[in-house]
């Protein structure tokens, strides 16, 4: 038949294409010349308190630097000044499709100022917060102090955001009391879903969710454009998500883009489902008002949380997605009873082994200019 493709062939084109797929994985993969692993322990190395008060800052920015943030966009710039170190947002790397009110760039900017006031104490400094109420920068002063050391401080480099599925096991209930009654910010509440119908409650939002955030073009462009599919596209930028982050093999970019752009948004969605029932439960933060300086506290309390659970070897993920899109917000907000508060953050929290770790810019890269 002329004309026709016959089974055979799409066979033939289906195996040459997945051994083509395979093999540009394997050299993807196989690239000892691109030391990955020993970048991302490098952007993880610490400073003493006893070294000069210019490197001491520096150091503190580097913590800072290691707080979770969307995308891993690194939204952030930092002033070091004699007493006192700024955080301001850098506008040039926003998410404008998956934030367009750059709420989730100010909880990213709070989850680095946790890091910053954790470590600002370590390095012998009593730190003070401004929040950004009259103008867009968080500062933090500085005033010499003894150093006072915390097993959080030693966590920062520790924790990561766990994308893999979970093994299932519940957390013992003392550990999910010191999680419930960890100290919190002002506005600032914490809702612990670890029932079956509350789960599935979140679940269903999360499906759907999923569903629309993948079925909207621009949002997908948004995430291809962060996402670093091989070592030397992590390399190039040290920022954005490292496909074997989130368990995925490292390919060329074409076949990433093929890959994400091709896939299914009701497969994507399902395992996002997977991974919340995989997990011994679900946190959802949530703010009494709605503001920069609300977001703020909320990534404040948000890493805070986190380094409490890496310090239990307890791991965490976001899944912020229906908290993204605007009308399962507001519906979110009432099937689980928050009353008039507003959710932020939905992280998922549980057992499994570590995932590889992503980059993050040097310091100088994301100092101003002084
Ligand atoms: C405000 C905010 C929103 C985030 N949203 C998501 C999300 O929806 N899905 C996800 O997998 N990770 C999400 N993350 C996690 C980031 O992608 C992660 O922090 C970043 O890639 C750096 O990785 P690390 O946390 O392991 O250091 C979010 C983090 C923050 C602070």
């Amino acid at each position: 038949m002329r004309g026709a493709i016959r089974r055979q062939d799409v066979l033939k084109l289906v195996s040459v294409g997945g051994i083509a797929a395979l093999s540009a994985h394997a050299l993807h993969e196989y690239v000892p010349w691109v030391d990955y692993d020993g970048q991302a322990a490098t952007s993880r190395k610490g400073s003493s308190p006893n070294a000069p008060a210019p490197l001491k800052m520096q150091g503190l920015v580097r913590y800072a630097t290691l707080a979770a943030n969307g995308h891993n966009a690194q939204p952030w710039k930092f002033e070091t000044l004699a007493d006192a170190i700024e955080i301001h947002p850098d506008c040039s790397r926003r998410l404008v499709a998956a934030d367009p009110s750059d709420r989730e760039l100010w909880i990213s900017l709070g989850c680095a100022l946790e890091n910053l006031v954790v470590a600002a104490r370590a390095m012998g400094y009593e730190p003070a917060i401004t929040y950004p109420d009259a103008n867009d920068v968080i500062r933090v002063s500085l005033s010499p102090a003894t150093p006072r050391w915390s097993a959080t401080f030693d966590a920062i480099p520790r924790r990561q955001s766990t994308r893999s599925e979970y093994d299932g096991k519940a957390v013992a209930a003392g550990q999910l009391h010191q999680l419930r009654t960890m100290p919190l910010e002002e506005g600032i509440a914490i809702h612990t879903v670890v029932d079956r119908n509350g789960v599935s409650t979140l679940a269903g939002y999360i499906y759907e969710a999923t569903l629309r955030q993948y079925s909207n073009p621009p949002f997908l462009a948004e995430l291809i454009r962060w996402l670093r599919f091989d070592k030397k596209e992590a390399l190039a930028s040290f920022d954005g998500l490292f496909s074997p982050c989130a368990g995925s093999p490292a390919v060329p970019r074409w076949l990433g883009r093929l890959f994400v752009s091709g896939a299914k948004p009701e497969n994507l969605a399902a395992a996002d489902v997977r991974k919340l029932e995989s997990s011994a439960g679900a946190i959802v933060i949530t703010s009494a008002a709605e503001g920069k300086s609300d977001w703020v506290r909320a990534g404040q309390v948000c890493q805070r949380l986190t380094l409490t659970m890496t310090l239990a070897n307890i791991k965490s993920a976001y899944l912020n997605q229906p908290i993204e899109v605007p009308p399962l917000r507001s519906q979110l907000r009432s099937s689980l009873g928050l009353d008039a508060a507003y959710p932020q953050l939905l992280v998922r929290f549980g057992y499994a082994n570590a995932m590889p770790r992503p980059l993050r810019r040097p310091v100088e890269q994301v100092l101003m200019p002084s």
